[in-house]
């Protein structure tokens, strides 16, 4: 084998053995570079008789020829790899779970009142709002409590300074019903909403909180009976409490605005002080319902003899504290962030009751 022959087999054997595209690199650089060992083979050339220059010529530009070859393929061989690399390194499993991050908790109350609007969103109620400061009109008067009618002083009200021009107190209101009232007079019937929002009444010990939350549910259209009433309130208590075969008991009740009006209890059980919702002995009282009072409808403008309703209203920290096992009603209120951390959930976790809530 001439030199030649050796050189270009020793420089080919670099190439194949070139781990990466900087290593081939610095191989070519070597052998065709500038002071590359090929180029300094071409160099000589020039000192040669015509016949021998040729010859060699001839042998260096085959030689050169197949080394930038090799160089090539090596190149796209290795090119490919690096991708290949790249690529596995930078896999992204777009079907793993979120990775929770701490970005705060969202709370207990705000959870709640989603998981209540996506249970009643998928049985087609629309979710309504009203004010928090009303008037007597329609926090009592146009609910059919009247004047003198005890429920006012049970409300415990607060009232706002008379106004100057005519001496109108308005009112924080005391309940979400207010707002029934808001939506039968703007719009037509029939009519299916829920109303969740804040209420007030001037109580505060342990058990009652000054500012608290409730949830409204309206229904009117024709042949409406108590029987829509049942059927649609207790399978939302299965939804939300998440027992199938959760008892649910309507006992007979009084409330101003609705006739005959019930209370709802679910079944649950109290052995050995640990709280358990579901099938057992006990019962807990957990919102007022009834068909709408036909005094409301007229208030509204709606004709009794052609349209009936009925309504209920239920208290959100009191369901929400039932669910989550919350003992306390006050924390909810104290912006306790552990009490937060411990008890809040994480924004990227949604209700749909799909997944059961
Ligand atoms: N507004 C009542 C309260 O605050 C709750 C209630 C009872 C609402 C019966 C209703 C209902 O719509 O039908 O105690």
């Amino acid at each position: 084998m001439s030199d030649l022959d050796a050189l270009k087999a020793t420089i080919l054997q670099e190439v194949a053995d070139a781990a990466d595209l900087d290593a081939l690199e610095r191989v070519r650089v070597s052998a065709l570079g500038k002071k590359g060992r090929i180029t300094a083979q071409m160099k000589q050339l020039g000192g040669m008789d015509p016949e021998a220059r040729k010859a060699a010529g001839q042998q260096l530009n085959a030689i050169k020829d197949a080394i930038q070859e090799a160089i090539d393929a090596r190149k796209a061989v290795l090119a490919e790899a690096e991708m290949q690399a790249r690529l596995e390194r930078e896999t992204i499993d777009v079907s793993l779970p979120a990775r929770p991050r701490e970005i705060g908790h969202i709370h207990p109350i705000s959870r709640t009142v989603e998981e209540m609007i996506a249970i009643f969103g998928e049985m087609n109620f629309e979710v309504a709002e009203g004010p928090h400061i009303e008037d007597d009109f329609h926090n009592f008067s146009a609910l059919n409590i009247p004047p003198e009618h005890p429920a006012r002083q049970e409300h415990d009200t607060f009232y706002l300074e008379a106004r100057a021009h005519d001496g109108e107190r308005k009112v924080l209101r005391t309940h979400t019903s207010p707002v029934q009232i808001r939506s039968m007079r703007t719009h037509a019937p029939p009519l299916r909403v829920i109303v969740p929002g804040r209420t007030f009444r001037s109580d505060d010990d342990a058990t009652h909180s000054p500012m608290f939350h409730q949830i409204e549910g309206l229904v009117v259209d024709k042949h409406i009976t108590f029987a829509h009433l049942k059927g649609t309130l207790i399978a939302f208590c299965r939804a939300f409490f998440g027992v199938d075969d959760l008892p649910v008991r309507f006992r007979p009740s009084y409330f101003p605005f609705t006739e005959p009006s019930a209370e709802v209890d679910i079944g649950c059980s109290k052995e050995g002080g640990q709280l358990k919702i579901g099938g057992g002995e006990d019962w807990l009282e957990i919102l007022g319902c009834g068909m709408v009072h036909p005094k409301v409808l007229e208030n509204c403008g709606i004709d009794p003899n052609e349209w009936q309703g009925y309504a209920f209203g239920m208290g959100i920290e009191r369901v929400a504290m039932l669910k989550y096992g919350i003992p306390d009603l006050r924390t909810f209120f104290e912006s306790d962030l552990r009490w937060l951390k411990h008890y809040g959930f994480l924004p990227v976790d949604i209700p749909a009751p799909v997944r059961g809530l």
